[in-house]
């Protein structure tokens, strides 16, 4: 039976069924995983002609492929002949894609090249209607490749909208703009549900006390602690409009040899030789907004709905598997064309806060585990997303309340609410 989803989504509070209910986490699946834009991979995954890397949308694998002319396409991992996948590495190169079963092979293309013993099928045998299938519509933003699997809809640019802006300016901490996920994956999965992997500057003084605890040990007693993350901060949330959302922590970051990064989950530059031939290719990249554009890639801090993040030098993947399980991929982003050494630290700053054996990301998978035990004890089914209600939304569509306000989480469920109600892709 379908959900009255209008009436478990209201202005100021979600029913917990909305995160619990298997039924509903398999519509999720076919309403927004199956129709909607969803980040794939990054195309430094798949560099070269030949490259290739499965990825999966919901239950659905995928082969993301980089054929022989450059192009990118995405194909289901499934035979066409009886559906065996054809594809079990995570990356590789290879021309041909043979199917383990019966021999069936494809070309980095998609298409069906090869059948063994092929005389004993009949005249209408037709090859070139059996290649891979393909997800209809494939499109990227700053080196991230998304994937649409309705044929028609919006464009990526419109799915996208303000969001564009910060996935460009993520890429731009490289003097090339372009950044590779070539440092490994930080893999892990929680029991709970995929959708409080959100935007949530609320969170940070409780849930990161460890954090805390360690900056000001570092610090000292001049250290202000928790101030960016208050009802008094002047740090912002950000609903950017069809379930995009974001923080604003710029109010305390100053981009400066030598200096930390103030927002901490992203690497300051070193006040030593590959520190200042940094700031040089920037300077020549960029002139004298170098350090604006460092500034601003730093700190993006955004979720691009449903499923990416990118947070400093990371970027976030999340994955539904059931209504209380979730797969998170990591990656730390590499800049390209930059000394060894600086990126080095940026690996070191996602290590520090983001990977799965970090000072930052276990107590907020712990806090996800606890929410999923929470949510299933509800004689009073109701969570309260009432933080900053009254704010009005600007006149360019977004929705700008303090960083502790429960804006981002509003956003969300609007967009989940559209997306699960609405009969087309809209
Ligand atoms: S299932 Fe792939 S060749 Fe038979
Ligand atoms: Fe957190």
């Amino acid at each position: 039976m379908m959900a009255d989803y209008a009436a478990l989504v209201q202005p100021d509070r979600v029913h917990s069924a909305v995160f619990t209910s298997e039924d509903i986490y398999k519509d999720e699946l076919e309403k927004i995983f199956y129709r909607y834009w969803v980040y794939v991979a990054h195309e430094s995954e798949i560099p070269r002609p030949g490259d290739y890397c499965t990825k999966w949308i919901g239950e659905k694998q995928l082969i993301v492929s980089r054929a022989a002319d450059g192009s990118i396409g995405i194909f289901f991992n499934r035979c066409r002949h009886r559906g065996a996948a054809v594809c079990m590495d995570e990356y590789g190169n290879a021309n041909f894609f043979r199917c383990p079963y019966h021999g069936w092979t494809y070309n980095s293309a998609g298409d069906l090249v090869g059948v063994p013993y092929p005389s004993r099928y009949g005249e209408g045998f037709d090859k070139s209607t059996l290649g891979l299938a393909r997800v209809p519509r494939v499109d990227t933003s700053a080196g991230f490749i998304f994937a649409s699997m309705a044929p028609d809809g919006p464009p990526l640019a419109e799915h996208l909208g303000k969001a564009a802006g910060f996935l460009a300016d993520f890429v731009k901490a490289s003097p090339l703009g372009t950044v590779s996920l070539s440092a490994g994956t930080s893999k892990s999965a929680f029991w709970g549900n995929w959708k409080f992997v959100g935007m949530d500057g609320y969170h940070t003084n409780f849930t990161h006390k460890t954090v805390l605890d360690l900056r000001q040990r570092k610090a000292g007693a001049s250290y202000n602690r928790g101030a960016g993350n208050s009802d008094k901060s002047a740090n912002e949330s950000w609903d950017l409009g069809n379930g995009h959302c974001r923080l604003d922590l710029t109010g305390r970051d100053k981009v400066a040899i030598g200096a930390a990064s103030n927002t901490s989950i992203a690497a300051g530059i070193p006040d030593n030789a590959d520190g200042h031939e940094y700031m040089r290719l920037m300077s020549e990249a960029y002139g004298d907004g170098a350090h604006e554009v460092i500034r601003r890639s730093r700190d993006v801090h955004i979720h691009v709905w449903p499923n990416l993040q990118l947070i400093g030098s990371q970027v976030r993947v999340i994955r539904p598997l059931a209504a209380g399980h979730t797969e998170v991929m990591s990656y730390p982003a590499m800049l390209d064309g930059v000394p060894d050494s600086i990126n080095t630290e940026r690996i070191r700053s996602f290590e520090w806060f983001s990977g799965v054996a970090s000072f930052g990301t276990p107590d907020d998978t712990e806090v996800f585990e606890r929410n999923q035990i929470g949510l299933r004890a509800d004689y009073i089914p109701w969570l309260v997303l009432a933080r900053g209600l009254t704010v009005a939304p600007q006149e360019d569509g977004s929705t700008v309340g303090n960083v502790t306000d429960e804006v981002p989480q509003r956003a969300q469920m609007k967009a989940w609410l559209r997306s699960m109600t609405s009969p087309e892709v809209s």
